[in-house]
């Protein structure tokens, strides 16, 4: 029997709003999506997965849902939905969408009931609302912080005119969380699934699938850190020990997915999951990646892993055995709509693991270096047994951009910081498709309207159509290598066999026949021999494989 596609898909992310405008309003679109189809299928991706379309007074950009069983009218209408489905599977492409189960908007049907109907309601206990601490309850319930700064509680004011009970919302206070405990929050969201499901949506990527459970009585608690940094010991950096924690990673939210799997069998050609869940510890995360719960999770220590060999040795090692044990791919991801674009991380010397723009700013940065990383990293990423990520852009080569004006910043994390923390719009700039000036055909030919965020001047020869044709392009990097492995039996789902190389050179061989190299030091090295040279992400003088470059190989055959 052939393998299930998810176990070695190449997914491509469409942060929606960024990827292509097709009515001319500077806002990315369905209609964009679907005239740019033949750019991802003719990339070489197996599947797209799209951020969240539902109708949305975007106060996180879409992530506060008002109605999950609709689309956003700025982004087109259901029935665009469907004919992009259509044409993306007659394309070849698989679709997952974005399901965000742990809040709702503020604006859905659900939370202006609950307000309405005020403390002690049936309706408040779809919500986490609780009393105020304090002689006139003045103060929140307990001392959570939001992921975007401040308290993660919120006070409202009674239908009666009193200041009342809080709520709370580990993220924006437009994004108040849902009582997973409710029987209705359950029945919807699986009601939401089968919608999708029913129009042909291949699966859903889950927004911070290790938060939606709390734990009981919503206690206070003197250690919130979250992912704990890690710590230093004998002057190697070592994980934090695993705690347990009040809203993340409860163990009683795998109940939810195994409901969830449930659904997805039911289907003739099964659905998939993909669970965001940022949980440092791979035999945490392999926990939702158990048979009878999730498909597969994003590699955020992968993502978050500095360009040091072996240090990305054992992320690897461990990411793979911890998957191994519960039978589930591995997934490979460097970039996303949350962190700042890799080029630029890659661009500085890094000590730490990070992935946020914050951690950058203020540091020198080379882009060249950053870019001749992240050559060497997708050939890295695309050869590792599993499943990987591509972000819109990346195939571009694209930088963070690190100095949009304070105006332009939407992030709430911007507002709720108190303008300490630029947030994460510098990687969702609107991408660059033709000729030498914004909009670089983000939207139609004739359209006056500004994107939603303003590119750089210099992105003209960082065009998809600037760079299709040129073989030295990140662009037709990212094609080679896509197109090659498919063709490659060794690559996608299986095991790998370390080479023994020197320090600082990570090497790997895939049965029958493929090897892969990356030189993670600061000087050439001399390539294994035995190999012929089937790609590598820049040129190699003499034998040698540069600093900063990496190839795959091919074992000729007897
Ligand atoms: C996830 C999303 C992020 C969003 C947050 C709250 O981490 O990827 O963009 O802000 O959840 O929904």
């Amino acid at each position: 029997m052939a393998e299930p596609w998810w176990r070695d898909a190449v997914i491509y992310q469409i942060y929606i709003r960024s990827f292509a405008d097709g009515n001319g309003d500077g806002l990315g679109d369905i209609a964009g999506i679907r005239s740019r189809l033949r750019h991802l299928a003719d990339l070489g991706v197996d599947a797209l997965w799209i951020n969240p379309w539902y109708p949305s007074p975007m106060a996180d950009a879409g992530y506060d849902v008002s109605d999950y069983r609709a689309v956003e009218p700025r982004f087109g209408t259901l029935a665009d939905a469907e004919a992009l489905l259509r044409e993306a599977h007659d394309a070849g492409l698989r679709v997952l969408l974005d399901i965000v189960p742990n809040h709702s908007s503020d604006q859905h049907p659900w939370f202006t009931e609950a307000l309405a109907a005020g403390p002690g309601s049936p309706a408040r206990e779809r919500y986490l609302f609780r009393p105020g601490r304090g002689a006139d309850g003045a103060e929140p319930p307990n001392g959570w912080q939001s992921v975007f700064g401040g308290s993660a509680w919120q006070r409202v004011t009674e239908p009666d005119g009193s200041p009342g009970e809080w709520y709370l919302h580990l993220f924006a206070p437009e994004q108040p969380d849902l009582n997973w405990e409710h029987p209705d929050v359950r029945a919807d969201f699986e009601k939401t699934l089968r919608f999708w499901f029913d129009r042909g949506v291949d699966g859903f990527r889950i927004d911070v699938a290790h938060s939606l459970v709390k734990e009981p009585g919503l206690p206070d608690a003197s250690d919130l850190e979250w992912p704990r940094k890690p710590v230093e010991v004998d002057g190697e950096l070592q994980r934090a020990p695993w705690r347990p924690h009040p809203f993340w990673d409860r163990d009683e939210v795998h109940e939810v997915y195994r409901e969830w799997r449930l659904l997805a069998d039911s289907y003739d050609d099964p659905k998939v999951y993909v669970a965001e869940a940022w949980v440092d510890e791979p035999e945490r995360l392999a926990r939702y990646l158990r048979p009878d719960e999730l498909h597969t999770a994003f590699n955020f220590t992968y993502l978050q892993a500095i360009w040091d060999a072996g240090y990305l040795r054992q992320v690897i090692g461990e990411t793979l055995e911890e998957h191994r044990a519960v039978g589930a791919p591995a997934t490979w991801v460097l970039s996303n709509h949350d962190v700042a674009r890799h080029v630029s991380r890659y661009a500085r010397e890094q000590t730490t693991p990070g992935s946020s723009l914050m951690e950058l700013l203020g540091r020198p940065a080379d882009l060249d270096l950053g870019r001749r990383r992240a050559r060497a990293a997708v050939l890295l990423t695309l050869a590792l047994p599993g499943s990987a990520y591509v972000y819109q852009g990346e195939e571009l080569g694209l930088e963070e951009v690190e100095d949009l004006p304070d105006e332009v910043l939407a992030d709430p994390t911007w507002e709720r910081s108190g303008h300490t923390d630029r947030g994460r719009d510098g990687c969702r700039v609107p991408l660059p498709w033709s000729g030498d000036a914004p909009p670089y055909g983000f939207s139609p030919e004739g359209s006056t309207a500004q994107p939603w965020l303003p590119q750089p001047a210099g992105w003209g020869p960082l065009t998809a159509e600037a760079q299709s044709g040129d073989p030295g392009s990140m662009l037709e990097l990212y094609r080679a290598a896509l197109h090659r492995r498919r063709e490659t039996p060794a690559l996608g789902d299986g095991e790998l066999t370390w080479l023994d190389l020197p320090e600082g050179v990570l090497g790997f061989t895939r049965e029958p026949g493929f090897g892969c190299v990356v030189n993670v030091t600061a000087e050439p090295v001399a390539l294994p021999t035995g190999y012929d040279v089937v790609l590598a992400s820049g040129p190699l003088p003499d034998g040698m494989l540069p600093a900063a470059t990496s190839a795959w190989l091919a074992r000729p055959q007897q």
